[in-house]
């Protein structure tokens, strides 16, 4: 059976995640969640001071990039892999809202984007891959096999993403969420660096009313299409 590239762009909050996790699974494909490494980055800058609320040191956060090293490792248990910042996992600390305030900024460094898109490359060579983030389908794999577009709306993505968090114990403001998930848009599609864009040849699908099964069936009939036709 030959093996694939799956490429899945969208907005945040838009389930990629879900949907490729659960894609990876079925296929029994690697999972690579690219916005973890973003958001492992940004944790790193928030450690060294680099990054805070009044100031961004970008400079020594371009100089001090060679020491950081990230990994994923498959956690059997939890059925994904886990995000190591220099051999530490990460998982928690970069899933708060903190990191999620900064991680933009941190996106927009064109030596961040470059560092971590020769790894996701490398990661993605035998193929038999399911990545998600703002620029696989453009940048990363722009030869990837199926390329998958989400949207929906940002009222609804807040309302996953506060859940999320309230559900994770993080008691932040609605009105929090949706203001970050709105700030985060609007960087995403107008940093210079690789804007959050759709590529030519990806199949845009809008969630705000599919339930996730029928999202993943709709995504799966069009990868099965496609593998019939190479097998
Ligand atoms: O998917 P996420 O919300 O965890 O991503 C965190 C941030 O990282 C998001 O605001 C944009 C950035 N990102 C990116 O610029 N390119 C990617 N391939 C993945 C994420």
């Amino acid at each position: 059976m030959k093996k694939i590239t799956i490429a899945i762009d969208g907005y945040s909050s838009t389930g990629k995640s879900t949907l490729a996790k659960q894609l990876a699974k079925h296929l029994g494909y690697v999972y690579v969640d690219t916005g973890a490494m973003y958001r492992a980055v940004t944790y790193f800058a928030m450690q060294h001071g680099y990054i805070n609320a009044e100031s961004f040191d970008k400079q020594s956060l371009i100089l001090a990039l060679p020491s950081v090293q990230l990994e994923f490792h498959f956690n059997a248990d939890l059925g994904f892999a886990e995000m190591y910042l220099n051999g530490t996992n990460v998982e928690h600390e970069i899933r708060t809202i903190e990191v999620s305030n900064f991680v933009s900024k941190i996106a927009e460094v064109s030596e961040v984007r470059s560092k971590l898109v020769e790894q996701q490359q490398q990661m993605g060579k035998g193929k038999g891959i399911v990545m998600d983030g703002r620029d696989i389908g453009t940048v990363v794999f722009p030869k990837a096999e199926l390329k998958i577009f989400m949207t929906a709306s940002p009222e609804t993505r807040a309302q996953r993403r506060f859940d999320e968090l309230q559900s994770k114990g993080q008691n932040v403001p609605y009105e929090d969420v949706l203001k970050n998930v709105q700030e985060r848009d609007y960087i995403d599609t107008h940093r210079e660096d690789s804007p959050l864009l759709i590529a030519e040849d990806a199949v845009e699908i809008d969630n705000s009313y599919l339930t996730r099964e029928e999202q993943f069936e709709a995504v799966l009939s069009l990868v099965n299409e496609y593998l019939q036709d190479l097998n």
